[in-house]
């Protein structure tokens, strides 16, 4: 059975809105650990533009599954993951300018940087993952250069605007996936998917973990909204 690791970034965006100190996506961890999720997942952006070096901090202290923290394979990051020691550590491209992550790692093009952010993770036992697009040369350089596993970007197959570059876009994924756990490779799977996109995955075995955010956050704001607003309504018709 495929686990869930929820990405919480988007409290911390809601934060970061009014540059106050609510939401907490530290609360909100605790909410999805509650909720029978088996990982936390949070991106420590260059620009710190939602997560920040104190959020990832606290949640090592409070998370009890698992912390998995997306970063760029840069030496300021580095040193922060060798410090706060997460669960895993999902490395990934970043663009300063990218509103989110807009694809997989180029490890043929990367692979000094990237095989050398490994070593020094591995080599602090910290369970490594690449985040790639569905395609067998990265695969087999992530498995080259010693990754534990790879993340497989799916992005391509939720944003897919016809059936057939939907089907296709799925055919990649899951022969990127038998490809990975035939090299022994962990086998996470991530990016764009909804309460839709999930569904297709149905009976595929490779994929160990999905990490899911925006849609999970997004649908919180509208499950939660009833119960808010009859809460504030409440106390204003005590005014
Ligand atoms: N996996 C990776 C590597 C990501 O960068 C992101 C976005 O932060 C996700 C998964 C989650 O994507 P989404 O928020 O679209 O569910």
């Amino acid at each position: 059975m495929a686990g869930l690791a929820v990405n919480v970034d988007h409290i911390a965006t809601l934060r970061e809105a009014r540059k106050i100190n609510y939401p907490d996506p530290v609360t909100a961890a605790a909410l999805v650990e509650l909720a029978g999720a088996e990982g936390v997942v949070v991106h420590l952006r260059e620009d710190r533009r939602h997560i920040k070096d104190r959020d990832v901090k606290i949640l090592r202290q409070t998370v009890k599954t698992k912390l998995i923290l997306e970063m760029a394979a840069t030496p300021e990051m580095l040193g922060i993951a060798l410090e706060v020691k997460p669960d895993l550590v999902t490395l990934v491209p970043e663009k300063r300018k990218e509103l989110t992550t807009e694809g997989g790692l180029n490890l043929s093009l990367n692979m000094d940087i990237i095989s050398e952010g490994v070593e020094t993770l591995k080599s602090a036992h910290i369970p490594v993952s690449l985040f790639v697009d569905p395609d067998a040369e990265q695969i087999r350089i992530a498995h080259k250069i010693n990754a534990d596993m790879v993340e497989i970007h799916t992005g391509g197959f939720c944003d897919a605007d016809t059936p057939q570059k939907r089907t296709k876009a799925f055919l990649n994924i899951v022969n990127a996936a038998k490809l990975a756990k035939k090299l022994k490779l962990g086998v996470n799977a991530g990016h764009g998917l909804c309460y839709n996109t999930i569904k297709a995955f149905k009976g595929i075995q490779e994929i160990d973990e999905y990490s899911i955010g925006h849609s999970i956050i997004s649908r919180a704001v509208l499950v939660g909204l009833d119960k808010a607003v009859r809460e504030m309504l409440a106390l204003v018709k005590e005014l």
